[in-house]
């Protein structure tokens, strides 16, 4: 087997992906140190943000990578995507200040605060709604309350960080979960390697879910 290389989330899908490897009895470097490229046995890890996993996929740094379904939806990232790894699951919604009533058809050009402004484009663009859009790095919850923006598309996982800033979900966007993506080309020139992972992940994965956005342009 020749090496191979894999892009990971710095982020929250780190520890997912770590105990995945581990079940699948894969190498998994040692999480104490800085290195951000790291070797082990077969395998060559990069340590990156969680949206530009896709882009190292896709340029073909990286042969394989694990990004949340949620990045891939922004990035629009030209790689496939043959496994839903079944955790890190989580909402994208609209949030609006809780018990406001408010709904984005309320107003005539809603101002929508996010982290993903293609993915809110498309969603207010296929609810016929005009929005303006204004992209924040995070922290995005805060949005409302300071009148920066009238509601916000974020992604919830327990809840706590809408509660506790006073926002509540109104719209489901879409759901999301850690998929395994794979650069198009490796898939093929590397195809046993690829395979053998791509058979490894799937076999130790959590049962995948039905997506809503599935029928919305996804990636095989
Ligand atoms: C994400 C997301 C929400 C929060 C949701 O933020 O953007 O803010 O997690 O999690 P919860 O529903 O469990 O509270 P992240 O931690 O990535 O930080 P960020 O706001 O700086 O992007």
């Amino acid at each position: 087997m020749t090496t191979i290389t894999i892009a990971l989330s710095k982020g929250k899908l780190l520890p997912g992906t770590e105990a995945l490897f581990r079940r699948c009895s894969l190498p998994f470097p040692l999480g104490d140190s800085r290195r951000l490229v790291v070797p082990a046995r077969n395998f060559r890890f990069l340590f990156v943000k969680d949206a530009d996993v896709p882009t190292y996929v896709e340029h073909g740094v990286a042969d394989c990578g694990i990004a949340g379904r949620d990045v891939l939806l922004e990035t629009g990232s030209d790689v496939l995507e043959p496994v839903d790894l079944g955790f890190g699951r989580c909402r994208l919604v609209v949030a609006a200040p809780a018990g406001s009533g408010f709904t984005p058809d309320k107003l005539p050009i809603a101002r929508v605060a996010t982290k993903y402004p293609r993915v809110a484009t498309a969603y207010f663009l296929g609810r016929g709604l005009a929005v303006e859009v204004v992209k924040l790095a995070g922290s995005v919850e805060i949005a409302p309350g300071l009148g920066l923006a009238d509601c916000i598309v974020d992604v919830v996982e327990t809840g706590r960080t809408l509660e506790e800033n006073g926002l509540e979900a109104v719209e489901e966007v879409a759901i999301s979960s850690a998929r395994l993506v794979v650069n198009r080309a490796s898939y093929h020139a590397r195809r046993q390697d690829v395979a053998r992972l791509v058979d490894a992940l799937r076999t130790s994965s959590a049962p995948a879910k039905q997506d809503d956005l599935s029928a919305r342009g996804e990636r095989a």
